[in-house]
């Protein structure tokens, strides 16, 4: 049984002992390890039942150690590390050589950021090794972002959970990768591409191939729930003619589908606020998965700021 604790102390010991933990960080919660040890990142690999071809991302506790796992770090990594961090931007940089190969899958490069979640940040802090840690839901399901979440998927599997609270962003941080003097974004996520640009000029966005996908956050399916989800259409009537005899539920921006047809629907901000729709949107799609509905509609949002990265969401939810 996994203990829901606010006691960082549980978690070092633990952390000290090759254990994994659930941490809070301002995205989502992870899955957390010692990055140096070999017992803890099988762990994390097994407990997600991640595929060991998909690598984990590398939190350190300050830009100090960004020296510390990895090198030849461009000139605009550091000026979007200076910039964001601590906060929800990954950066993909050549590896050192002794990061452990089982945390970067192999690669060449290590995906690296600083949390801004106070609890993650006060962890680090009094650890003397990086935490290695991938969202803490099973490989492809729904993120979580309440440690209540992280408790119903693995409270056979972990013994402590720090419970920090409503993730404040909800949604995964933005991972950024170089290539001579490109910045390129590889997963969308709580800094939009606007945000990038203000500090480096121009990004682009990877368009990848889904059977190799680079940063794998691109494979198709993924963040999905187990209920039945499908796009909500242009036409709700004959969509909802089609699905006659189903208990219906619908995931929308800012307002109800008014159709007594839909019996399960969440809002994620009345407000019309983008950042608020990302803060809630996990915890509405744990919630339609729960509620016993045959099939969950999901409309899309504005595609602009964050609606951008919470589009990328739901499009890969659909399942
Ligand atoms: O907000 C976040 O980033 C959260 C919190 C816990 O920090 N973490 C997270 O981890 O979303 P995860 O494992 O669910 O997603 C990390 C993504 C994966 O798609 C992985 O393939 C990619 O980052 N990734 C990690 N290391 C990489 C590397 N060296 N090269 C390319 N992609 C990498
Ligand atoms: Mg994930």
């Amino acid at each position: 049984m996994a203990l829901l604790t606010t006691h960082i102390n549980l978690a070092i010991v633990a952390l000290q002992n090759d254990d994994i933990i659930g941490l809070p960080t301002e995205t989502v919660y992870g899955l957390a390890g010692n990055m140096y040890s070999e017992k803890a990142i099988k762990k994390i690999f097994e407990t997600k039942k991640r595929p060991f071809y998909n690598p984990l991302i590398v939190h350190i506790k300050n830009i100090d150690y960004l020296d510390v796992v990895a090198q030849n770090i461009p000139a605009k990594a550091l000026l979007l590390a200076q910039h964001f961090w601590p906060g929800p931007l990954t950066l993909l940089l050549d590896k050192r050589a002794d990061v452990p190969n089982i945390v970067t899958a192999d690669k060449p490069t290590v995906a690296v950021r600083i949390p801004s979640h106070p609890m993650a940040l006060a962890l680090l802090q009094q650890l003397n090794f990086p935490l290695a840690a991938p969202s803490a839901n099973p490989f492809t399901t729904i993120s979580s972002t309440t440690a209540q979440h992280v408790k119903e998927y693995f409270d056979k599997d972990l013994d402590i959970i720090l419970d920090g609270g409503e993730c404040t962003k909800g949604i995964e941080s933005t991972i950024v990768g170089f290539t001579g003097d490109d910045v390129i974004i590889y997963r969308l996520g709580a800094i939009t591409e606007t945000d990038l640009e203000k500090i480096v000029g121009e990004v682009s966005i990877y368009i990848g191939q889904d059977d190799k996908p680079i940063a794998p956050g691109m494979l198709i399916k993924h963040y999905s729930p187990k209920t039945k989800t499908v796009l909500l259409e242009n036409d709700v009537n004959i969509q909802l003619n089609n699905l006659a005899n189903k208990k219906i539920g619908a995931l929308v921006f800012n307002k109800k589908i008014d159709d007594e047809r839909i019996v399960e629907q969440e809002i994620l901000s009345e407000a019309s606020n983008l950042e608020e729709a990302a803060k809630n949107l996990y915890a509405a799609l744990h919630r339609l998965d729960k509620s016993k509905v045959d099939i969950i509609l999901i409309a899309l949002l504005p595609n602009e700021g964050i609606g951008k990265s919470i589009n990328d969401r739901l499009r890969k939810a659909v399942n």
